[in-house]
C-alpha cells in the first residue's frame, strides 16, 4: 500500500489509569468493524486497561478481565463482538491456529491482540498499531495507523479526544 504520511503517527500522554481508560472510551466513538488494533508494549504498560476503556465506551458495563489465561475474551455488543486477545502464554505461533483464532475475524468484529508478536504470521495484518511505553508515572500511547481502514479511525485523535498531545 502507499506510504502513509507523518501525520498518521500521533502520540499522546495518560498521566494515570483513569485518563487512560476514558482516552479509551472516548476513542471507542471512533472505531468501525472489521477491524485489528494490535497493543504492544511491556508487562503493565496499560493494554488492558484500554481496552476496558474501549468496552465503557461502547456501553459494556461488566468486568473486564485480562484474557492472559483464557487467550480471548468476546463481548457480544448491540451491533458489535469485541474480541479481546491475549497471546502472552504461547509458545509457538501455531497456537493461533490449533486455537481456531481465526473464526473470530468476523465483519462485525472489534478485534484487540496484546502480545500479537508471539502469534506470528498467523496474525492477520493490524489496522492500527498502538505502542504503550511507561513514561513518569503515566504512559505514552504512539498510534500508527497501517491501513485506510486505520487511518479512518485516528482521524479523531487530533481533535484531542482526551490525553495530552506530545
Ligand atoms: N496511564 C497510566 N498511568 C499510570 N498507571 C497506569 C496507567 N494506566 C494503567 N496503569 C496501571 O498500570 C497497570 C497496567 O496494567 P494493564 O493490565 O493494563 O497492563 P498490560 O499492558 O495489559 O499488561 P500485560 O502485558 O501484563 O497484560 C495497572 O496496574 C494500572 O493501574
Ligand atoms: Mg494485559
Amino acid at each position: 500500500m502507499a506510504a502513509l504520511h507523518e501525520h498518521d503517527k500521533h502520540a499522546f500522554f495518560l498521566p494515570d489509569e483513569a485518563a487512560l481508560s476514558a482516552f479509551g472510551s472516548a476513542w471507542a466513538a471512533h472505531l468501525q468493524a472489521p477491524l485489528l488494533v494490535c497493543l504492544n508494549g511491556d508487562l503493565g504498560a496499560g493494554k488492558t486497561t484500554f481496552v476496558r476503556g474501549i468496552l465503557r465506551g461502547l456501553g459494556y458495563t461488566g468486568a473486564v478481565k485480562s484474557p492472559t489465561y483464557t487467550l480471548v475474551e468476546t463481548y457480544r455488543l448491540p451491533e458489535t463482538a469485541v474480541n479481546h486477545f491475549d497471546l502472552y502464554r504461547f509458545q509457538s505461533p501455531e497456537e493461533w491456529q490449533d486455537a481456531g483464532l481465526d473464526d473470530l475475524f468476523t465483519e462485525h468484529a472489534l478485534n484487540f491482540i496484546e502480545w500479537a508478536k508471539l502469534g506470528g504470521d498467523y496474525v492477520p495484518d493490524a489496522d492500527v498499531l498502538i505502542q504503550f511505553t511507561h513514561h513518569e508515572n503515566g504512559r505514552l500511547l504512539h498510534f500508527d495507523a497501517q491501513t485506510p481502514a486505520g487511518q479512518n479511525c485516528l482521524t479523531a485523535l487530533p481533535n484531542n479526544i482526551g490525553g495530552d498531545v506530545v
